[in-house]
């Protein structure tokens, strides 16, 4: 076991937390944050600036980009141009801005399903229209469908395309040739592709992600979204990055930002990015040693104990997608049942789109203990289920 500070149950109820809004003895593994406490560089840094009292409007300053700049090199052999690099208060609103930005009402956004739920939200908000592209499974690993993909680039009304690497639900970490490939159509057609980068510091040590902007050649189509808030478990402090080497691009979604009011930080977005990239490298190869042990504990639990079930191994993320489809075509009415009979509340694949239908997604980026006590409930869960019918 990596680092026991993960052990520690932290009590989120009454936090204000939207995962833990649960009934007393449900145990929520859904939405993607964690029960752990973020990095004690992170937690000192914004006491200090909690402290200095005063909470003005505030920018990034060079700091800021400085730590990006450097934990994206270091670690991944990525040089971000810190002229490329613009703030955002989060992933989601780049998505938003960048459908509102370099699109127009009525024209397809492709995604490779089954994808994060709230890619769709973003385009149909909009008045775009979402045009998946179903991943193709082999034997429990997936992959771009490079004809269907060619097909969805090629219609005129498509003009961007929403890529997540690595992937949730999936936990896939696409290779450098499978983002090749990807973009030469891309620019082929004349499709551009924003990168949700935001899980790519959640890894399997000895397994980095590699950034779809570290390729050579592909800047002039391709642009990301990054940010410390999954790894470092900061999300309600609401940070991101966006990194445009395009022009035109950035131009574009940088003015659209302005437009849509999430160009400025909070006075902490910055102070905690800047502390968790510069002083909570450790901290994080703790938290992938932690998070991937429960992985690999779970994969392990379901295979030797819920044979109906299959887990799909996953490089990246700490959320792991199980194949259910042995008890379930559509998995919504078994995690009603699953929720009411043991208390484990879990996402459905539905909600991802096609090909999510009969998997779900489950949070493993919690101690120890309370992981065994999803599996249990799982087990029984399955049980039962399987003896109602
Ligand atoms: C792929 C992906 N992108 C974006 C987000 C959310 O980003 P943010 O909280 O920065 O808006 C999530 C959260 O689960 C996610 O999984």
């Amino acid at each position: 076991m990596a680092n026991k500070e993960f052990d520690e149950i932290v009590n989120r109820r009454h936090s204000g937390s939207i995962k833990w809004n649960v009934k007393d003895g449900e145990l929520p593994m859904w939405v993607a944050d964690m029960d752990f406490k973020t990095a004690p560089a992170v937690v000192e840094a914004l006491r200090k600036r909690v402290e200095h009292g005063v909470f003005g409007y505030c920018a990034p300053d060079q700091e800021w980009a400085d730590a990006y700049v450097s934990f994206y090199g270091d670690r991944y052999g990525w040089n971000i141009n810190p002229k490329d690099l613009v703030f955002c208060l989060g992933v989601v609103p780049v998505l938003s801005s960048s459908v509102r930005a370099l699109t127009s009402v009525g024209d397809n956004v492709v995604l490779f399903t089954p994808v994060y739920n709230i890619f769709f939200n973003s385009i149909v908000n909009n008045k775009r229209v979402p045009l998946p592209v179903p991943l193709l499974e082999e034997n429990g690993a997936f992959h771009l469908n490079y004809p269907a993909i060619e097909k969805a680039f090629a219609d005129e009304k498509t003009t961007l395309c929403f890529f997540c690497n690595p992937h949730n639900p999936v936990g896939k970490i696409f290779a450098k040739e499978e983002m090749g490939r990807l973009a030469d159509l891309a620019r082929k057609h004349g499709v551009r592709i924003l990168s949700d980068e935001i899980h790519g510091p959640v890894s399997r040590p000895g397994h980095p992600y590699v950034p779809f902007l570290s390729l050579d050649g592909v800047e002039d189509v391709v642009y990301s979204a990054i940010s410390p808030t999954k790894a470092f478990n900061l999300a309600g402090i609401h940070t991101a990055a966006i990194v445009m080497p395009n022009e035109e691009i950035r131009k574009k979604v940088e003015r659209q930002i302005n437009t849509d009011e999430v160009a400025e930080p909070n006075v902490f977005s910055c102070v905690a990015s800047t502390a968790a990239f510069n002083e909570g490298r450790e901290w994080l190869d703790n938290l992938n040693e932690y998070v991937f042990a429960n992985r690999d504990y779970a994969e392990t639990y379901i295979q030797e104990n819920i044979p109906e079930l299959i887990p799909i191994h996953g490089d990246a993320t700490y959320l792991l997608w199980v194949d259910c489809r042995k008890i379930c075509a559509d998995s919504r009415p078994f995690l009603e049942f699953l929720r009411e009979k043991t208390g484990l509340f879990v996402s459905a694949g539905e909600i991802y789109g096609p090909g999510g239908e009969g998997f779900v997604r489950i949070n493993l980026a919690a101690p120890r203990s309370l992981v065994e006590d999803g599996l249990r409930r799982l087990k029984e869960g399955v049980v039962s289920f399987r003896n109602k019918r």
